[in-house]
């Protein structure tokens, strides 16, 4: 069974917690314990991830599906991350704050990945951002780290390529394709990165990666060997509709208590039932009888 390590900064069993730092995350590397992440979207879901005890909270682009109804993460904006990242710092306060640079924000030139990832930081109230690829955006990652920011870099299935992948679909399944990713992993750790989030490939996959990198990989739909998992909040909540991916264990159906007990609501309004009495204001016996005394005037 694992142990706490206790003189890791975010403390052990009986401790106070501790802020998380983006230092903190990789000094995990090689621990015991494991680095548990979720993502988060505004100020409630920001407020129940940290107090459930996530390391690290992450505002995944995953915001375009779960909470804005996109087909894809593509068409998020710089103004919705920063909107949603916002929100959300304003309930985490344990937690690393990381947050996704969104799709064509870092990929025309980097100087507009600094000034972005800046933005994130400066309006977004980001302690650190991610963004997905390997060798073609190390240039990016020492720019922004160099500016002081630090960097989560993506590798697997990276969402923000879902059309040149043709879907959806699990990667680093060849001998090549596991060779290309460690390649990968070890340009991004060359080029500063503090962790790695590796998503969906195969374990083997998965386990090779994260013995060939210094810096805590965190696997989402990538086995149990990665130094910490990540899973999106509605997923793990069952609050997103349209499909689970396999890898996700569902920890509770809030989508469907959460309609049911809307529907009661419902119900409780069309018949009478709500407001009750416990629910309902009155004024004071001196207005309720000087309003007795108001002249209403009569319609023309
Ligand atoms: O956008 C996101 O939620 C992510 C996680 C799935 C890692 O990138």
């Amino acid at each position: 069974m694992p142990q706490d390590n206790t003189d890791k900064p975010y403390g052990g069993k009986g401790k106070p917690r501790k802020t998380m730092t983006a230092p903190g995350i990789t000094a995990m590397k090689g621990s015991n314990r494991k680095i548990a992440c979720l993502t988060a979207y505004d100020y409630a879901t920001g407020v129940t991830a940290d107090n459930a005890g996530a390391d690290l909270i992450l505002v995944g682009d995953s915001l375009a599906m779960v909470v804005l109804g996109h087909e894809d993460t593509l068409s998020v904006t710089m103004e919705d991350m920063i909107h949603h990242s916002l929100a959300a710092s304003r309930g985490v306060q344990h937690a690393l704050l990381v947050v996704d640079m969104p799709f064509m924000s870092y990929h025309v030139s980097v100087e507009q990945a600094v000034a972005n990832a800046g933005r994130l930081v400066q309006e977004g109230r980001a302690k650190a951002v991610k963004l997905e690829g390997g060798g073609a955006v190390v240039d990016r990652i020492r720019a922004i780290v160099a500016a002081g920011i630090p960097v989560m870099g993506h590798l697997g299935l990276t969402p923000q390529h879902v059309n040149r992948f043709g879907g959806f679909k699990a990667q680093g399944k060849s001998a090549a394709a596991v060779q290309q990713l460690i390649d990968d992993a070890m340009a991004l750790e060359e080029a500063g990165v503090f962790s790695i989030v590796l998503e969906a490939m195969p374990e083997e996959t998965a386990e090779l990666v994260t013995q060939n990198v210094t810096v805590p990989t965190v696997g989402i739909g990538a086995g149990n060997v990665t130094d910490g998992q990540i899973l999106v909040w509605h997923d793990v909540l069952g609050m997103f509709d349209r499909f689970t991916p396999k890898f996700v264990r569902t920890y509770a159906e809030m989508g469907k208590e959460a309609t049911a007990a809307l529907a009661r609501y419902c119900e409780d309004v069309r018949y009478h039932r709500f407001p009750t009495e416990k629910h309902t204001l009155h004024m004071n016996d001196e207005e309720a009888a000087a309003m007795k005394k108001i002249k209403i005037r009569k319609r023309k």
